[in-house]
């Protein structure tokens, strides 16, 4: 320890003030105290005690009752106004009842008779001194109570600026703590204001906080620290009578400076109060370790009670998952047999009753197919064929797609999209099914409330994240519901209106980007669903994806084409459909309904084109493709595909690879001719049978 930042060490002696008119005594008395290790100071009068005790601070009087000027009880009294926590004993050979009386009134430690036996003197002055330090440790004790009995900061700095100042008997005293930076601040000071408070910053060895800072035990100054010699050349706020500022430590690691001042008290610290200090230095080290831990404590469980929450949902999602990809695949084959009848007899032209019934039919079949395709994409499990992309471009393809929905419940757009904006690591196609989800819901939920409104969808960077926020003015989501928007099925739409899977699938997507999706209640209502995605390493602006191609499938001639068709569908009703459309166009069909058949037909006939499951069992589509090329490898090319999830990569992946179109189940008949006159088109046949 540095021995320049203590003070001196027979400071450590209390204190005695005697006070006797008579010379003797006071020579004696003091003799005998100052034997026994105790300081003295002796006065013949009431009045230069009082002046005494003015200008220092002694830790006891011992004093005679019969003096000329103020008489003994009288100076005691006054003695008492000016330190409260002197020790008194009385010292007289005039002793009646009433000032024994008095002198208890007082708090008079003890009454001795002269001629004062030394012992018993000792004797007193030692155990008043006790009854001192044990009221000193009892107030460190009421601090410690005080202070360990709140957890919250603000509060906790209230409680140990208040302690300080009482245990070290300040008027002034503030708090420093250690910022992110290695920096002090004012945490909160008894006298500083709000404004000087936040502009001030101290570098260690800065002031005189900063320097004892980098001290391990508490440093007192009497006097201003400008003239002292441990702090030359520091510049002080303002002129103290004295000070002690203690460092604050934990587990040997600096967490703050604690500043004591007297700015109008005109009394030194003695090393009795830096000792004080130095409890208390530890005490509040150790509340502030407390409070900080549980500060860190609460944030850890939260996370913890998130996380907990994400898995739960996440082995809810994968369960349900697991149950509704079987029954989406079940509905698809007979939904696709309604539909596509429906659409025939539709095109047939009945009488209008039964028109009526078709389109019925239809319309529910259509919503029950939508249902089937949004189960599917919540249901896969495959990863998303991640690309960088670029996300603003992708919300604008969503917002174009339902502008005209928009425009008719009278709800406007504010785009508010950073230009700036880097790649994300994502599938396109998916994250445009996640927009238009939540651009649907926000434009259901104001046009309910309220007949329109305004839907603000913003993008930002935030923490090498891209934000995505879709922000409307509708009736927002209560709090109980918030949670559970997410799951499937969880609607608060009317029966029919809503089926409770878009946030589900939402949900899905974002997941396997490595994303959150989140809902909070907007500033003026309304609700927030804000997306978080990963930020793609190389910065590469998504290819567009030619939607063109799809979207424009050729026109629905009704030009009758002349081509060999083989369907190789096990499904018997979507089998006889399909033999039915291509008749229709004027196409020669054969049918085969398992592999066997399939392959036998290849074997024996021409055809120029195929219609094939893609899952046919024992025969899925690399089996067929193995099979045409072993018979003539320009039938190849000449396929075309039916799948029941045509959102599945290996599909994806297959049909890139193989160049062949892809049509989803259910399918509506006029893509399936488009497809079988594209196909004829590109090999050059259709016009007549081939072979
Ligand atoms: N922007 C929004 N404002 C208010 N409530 C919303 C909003 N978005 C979703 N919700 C609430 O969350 C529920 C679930 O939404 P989700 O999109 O999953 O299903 P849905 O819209 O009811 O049906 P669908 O399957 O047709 O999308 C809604 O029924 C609605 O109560
Ligand atoms: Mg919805």
């Amino acid at each position: 320890m540095t021995q320049a930042f203590r003070t001196a060490a027979q400071d450590r002696n209390p204190r005695i003030l005697i006070i006797d008119d008579e010379a003797e005594m006071r020579e004696f008395l003091s003799d005998a105290l100052m034997q026994n290790g105790y300081r003295t100071v002796a006065v013949g009068s009431g009045d230069a005690a009082l002046a005494c005790a003015r200008g220092e601070r002694f830790n006891m009087a011992v004093c005679d009752l019969n003096m000329p000027g103020i008489n003994g009880l009288e100076t005691l009294e006054k003695l008492r106004a000016i330190d409260p926590d002197i020790e008194l004993i009385i010292v007289t050979g005039y002793g009646t009842l009433e000032s024994a009386i008095e002198s208890l009134r007082l708090g008079v430690f003890d009454f001795l008779q002269k001629p004062v036996n030394l012992k018993d003197l000792l004797f007193s002055v030692r155990k008043a001194l006790e009854r001192r330090d044990m009221r000193e440790r009892l107030a460190l004790y009421e601090l410690s109570r005080t202070i360990f009995s709140t957890l919250e900061a603000e509060d906790l700095y209230g409680r140990i600026i208040k302690s300080a100042m009482s245990v070290l008997r300040a008027d002034d005293a503030s708090l420093m703590l250690v910022d992110a930076n290695g920096d002090l601040f004012i945490a909160l000071s008894a006298s500083l204001q709000q404004e000087i408070l936040q502009g001030t910053h101290l570098a260690l060895g800065e002031r005189v906080a900063g320097r004892v800072a980098q001290q391990p035990e508490p440093v007192v100054i009497n006097d201003d620290a400008t003239t002292d010699e441990r702090f030359r050349g520091i510049r002080s706020l303002r002129p103290m009578k004295a000070s002690i500022v203690c460092p604050l430590t934990m587990r040997g690691k600096l967490i703050g400076v604690l500043n004591v001042n007297r700015v109008s008290v005109a009394e030194h610290y003695t090393e009795h109060d830096r000792q004080n200090a130095m409890i208390l230095a530890s005490l509040v080290s150790l509340a502030l370790g407390n409070a900080r831990l549980h500060t860190e404590l609460q944030a850890r469980l939260m996370q913890i009670r998130d996380s907990h929450e994400e898995v739960i949902q996440t082995e809810k999602m994968t369960a349900l998952g697991n149950l509704l990809s079987g029954v989406a695949h079940e509905l698809n084959n007979p939904l696709c047999g309604i539909l596509g009848y429906a659409q025939l007899l539709q095109q047939s032209s009945p009488d209008p009753k039964s028109r009526k019934g078709v389109d019925v039919i239809l319309r529910e079949a259509e919503r029950a197919s939508r249902i089937v395709s949004n189960l599917l994409s919540f249901v896969r499990r495959e990863k998303p064929d991640k690309q960088p992309i670029a996300v603003n471009a992708v919300i604008t393809r969503a917002l174009q797609r339902k502008a005209s929905d928009l425009k008719v419940c009278q709800i406007g757009v504010t785009a508010d999209l950073d230009p700036n904006l880097p790649a994300v690591l994502g599938d396109g196609h998916q994250l445009q099914v996640v927009f238009g989800h939540l651009i649907t819901n926000a434009q259901q939920a104001m046009f309910e409330a309220n007949g329109k409104g305004t839907l603000t969808v913003r993008t930002r960077v935030h923490d090498r994240r891209v934000l995505i926020e879709f922000a409307d003015e509708g009736p927002g989501i209560p709090e109980e519901n918030r949670r559970r928007v997410f799951d499937p099925f969880f609607t608060t739409r009317e029966v029919g209106k809503g089926v409770g899977l878009g946030l589900s699938v939402c949900f899905a997507i974002v997941r396997d980007h490595v994303g959150a999706i989140r809902v909070a209640p907007g500033p003026r209502g309304g609700a927030i669903f804000t997306i978080e995605l990963p930020i793609a390493d190389r910065e590469k602006r998504q290819e567009e994806a030619d939607d063109a191609a799809d979207a424009t499938v050729a026109n629905g001639s009704h030009e009758k084409v002349a081509a060999r068709v083989l369907v190789a569908q096990e499904e018997p009703r979507l089998q006889d459909m399909l033999v039915e459309i291509l008749v229709e166009m004027g196409c020669q069909v054969d049918a085969a309904g398992d592999s066997e058949a399939v392959l036998e037909r290849i074997r024996s006939g021409h055809y120029d084109a195929l219609i094939a499951d893609y899952a046919m069992p024992r025969l899925d589509g690399h089996a067929l493709m193995n099979a045409l090329g072993a018979r003539d490898p320009s039938l190849l090319r000449r396929v075309i595909f039916l799948a029941g999830d045509t959102t599945n990569p290996r599909l994806m992946e297959f049909a890139a690879v193989s160049g062949n179109q892809v049509i989803g189940k259910p399918f509506d008949i006029e893509v399936m001719r488009s497809a079988v006159r594209r196909l004829l088109a590109a090999t050059g046949t259709g016009d007549a049978s081939v072979n």
